[in-house]
């Protein structure tokens, strides 16, 4: 029996305008949704790939964004989740930037302090303000009480439960 081809391998197709998160860690590609403030009532495509099977990184996690260039500060927010990740701007369908994700050294309003005693979590209009102190593993420290955050309490800090 012939097995039509078209019937049996559509993936991700590929976009005209706008970004391309790839190598996005697997497991972590909802957390760069949600940290880009992409939580469902948005305009455009957006095109989310769970698992892909990567050459390189055995499984990965892809986002596709229409129509939408992603700004420097949101590139780097995304450092926080997919270290690894490359961002691709697309326009008229080919890859007019590649860069890949770069940590700040300073965060901003992005992640909250765990120490409920922070001034920056009090009632005060006091932003979150957190220094890079060791990329990888990722280990980021608050400005105003010293609190460290590791690694694995920053992707729980986007989940919705
Ligand atoms: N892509 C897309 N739409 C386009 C062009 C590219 O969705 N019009 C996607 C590709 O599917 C790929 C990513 O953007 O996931 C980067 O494209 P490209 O640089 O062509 O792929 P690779 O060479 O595989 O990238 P890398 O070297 O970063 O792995
Ligand atoms: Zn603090």
């Amino acid at each position: 029996m012939r097995v039509n081809l078209s019937e049996t391998t559509l993936r991700v197709s590929k976009i005209k305008d706008g970004t391309v998160i790839d190598h996005i860690t697997a497991g972590h590609a909802l957390d760069v949704l949600k940290i880009l403030g992409i939580t469902g009532h948005v305009n455009g495509v957006v095109t989310v790939g769970i698992n892909v099977p990567s050459k390189t990184l055995g499984f990965k996690d892809m986002v596709k964004i229409e129509g939408r260039e992603l700004k420097s500060e949101e590139v780097d927010k995304i450092a926080l989740l997919a270290p690894h990740a490359s961002i691709n701007i697309i326009r008229n369908y080919k890859v007019a930037e590649k860069q890949l994700v770069k940590l700040p050294n300073v965060i901003r309003e992005t992640v909250k302090c765990a120490n409920p005693s922070c001034v920056s979590n009090s009632k005060e209009p006091v932003k979150s303000k957190f220094y890079v102190d060791v990329d990888e593993p990722l280990r980021l420290r608050c400005h105003y009480c010293g609190h460290v955050l590791e690694k694995q309490d920053i992707p729980k800090q986007f989940r919705s439960s």
